[in-house]
């Protein structure tokens, strides 16, 4: 018995989530349960914290977790440790989800929709290996404190050690094989120690275990040039929390939209998932039902291939998105007017 836990949470997050969950019932997989928990500020509404005991229990004992999105302007004003984001770090350190893999691929029917030029992201089709449990967002000390001058001082702690970072690389020349066979690894080893050890620790294991993976090293600003300048230059790209938070929204955008734009996060093997969109709750738009539903579908669909053990509905899945763009499918964001649930309707259409 499989179960997914769907936590839809907050802004766009809902109603991006319900498309998903209509492609779900329309795939019919047997033997999968699903279930839904509140997640985010719909969590700290209901119950003061943004991701309680019980909802923390349920996803670390389900086969793989869909998010929508979380956070909004209504809870800016809640204590740091208690904001929606903090759950979902919270969350993200109890699964210990330490690879996050952010696909970017420009889709052929969008390449007109980047505000690069299309020769340019004519192609385009980058991993990005993340590293997701570790560095500045988790390192210890952290804190604001009042120096004795009366002066403010806010701190964080930027830290990897061996094996966090063998653990993450080992996904990156993994995947690499099934794909291009190159890896990008991004550090600042110029100015930081932490850069350092990423870059040496890469190396050996490189040595050790994936010489038939190219590896290269590249500083972090000038990946963030080259990723506007030749992006297709990249195959995956390694990288830790912080930069690769930067770098994947960078590249996502040079894609056409943040909206198309899934991801997944995963452990050791045998560990529950954790999936969702690489965008954010949009509280601009939330609630009007426009948001693209897209990157949460394929957010579904890396689910279904990479914890739920049906590759097959996965390629359906992203088969059917592909399809809805090339016949034209486009919600505001990817220039068109779709509705949330048009644009699920023409991709259920296109479900095979
Ligand atoms: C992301 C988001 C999160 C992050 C926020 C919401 C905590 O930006 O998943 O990229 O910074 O990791
Ligand atoms: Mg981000």
């Amino acid at each position: 018995m499989k179960t997914l836990l769907l936590l839809p949470g907050d802004g766009i997050g809902p109603e991006v989530t319900a498309e998903s969950r209509r492609i779900l019932d329309a795939l019919a997989l047997p033997g999968l349960t699903v279930s839904e928990g509140l997640f985010g500020g719909a969590s700290i509404d209901a119950h003061g914290v943004p991701l309680t005991d019980e909802t923390e229990a349920a996803a670390l004992a389900s086969t793989a977790v869909l998010m929508g999105a979380v956070g909004g302007p209504q809870w800016a004003d809640v204590s740091y440790d208690r904001r929606p984001e903090a759950g979902l770090l919270r969350l993200r350190g109890a699964m210990n989800v330490f690879a996050n893999l952010r696909p970017a691929r420009c889709f052929a029917a969008l390449a007109s929709a980047s505000t690069l030029k299309p020769e340019v992201v004519d192609g385009l089709d980058i991993l990005f290996v993340r590293e997701l449990v570790g560095g500045v967002y988790f390192g210890e000390p952290r804190g604001i404190e009042t120096l004795p001058n009366g002066e403010r001082r806010g701190f964080n702690t930027q830290s990897y050690s061996t094996h966090e970072i063998r653990r993450v690389a080992h996904v990156a020349f993994e995947l690499a094989r099934l794909r291009g066979g190159k890896v990008c690894s991004v550090e600042k080893a110029n100015v930081m120690e932490s850069g350092v050890v990423w870059r040496e620790e890469v190396t050996r294991l490189h040595a050790e275990r994936y010489s038939d993976v190219a590896l290269n090293h590249m500083y972090a600003d000038n990946c963030a040039m080259q990723l506007v300048k030749a992006p297709t230059q990249f195959d995956i790209i390694l990288t830790d929390n912080l930069f690769g938070d930067l770098l994947s929204d960078l590249a996502a955008m040079s894609t056409g939209s943040l909206g198309m734009l899934p991801s997944a996060a995963l452990g050791e093997a045998g560990t529950p998932g954790l999936y969702e969109p690489i965008h954010g709750s949009a509280p601009d738009i939330a609630g009007q039902g426009i948001a693209n539903p897209c990157a949460s579908i394929l957010s579904l669909a890396m689910a279904l291939r990479y914890s739920l053990g049906a590759p097959e509905a996965a390629t359906r899945v992203e088969a059917a998105v592909e399809a809805a763009l090339d016949a034209g499918a486009r919600t505001r964001d990817l220039g068109g007017q779709l509705t949330t649930r048009q644009m699920g309707d023409a991709i259920l259409a296109s479900l095979r």
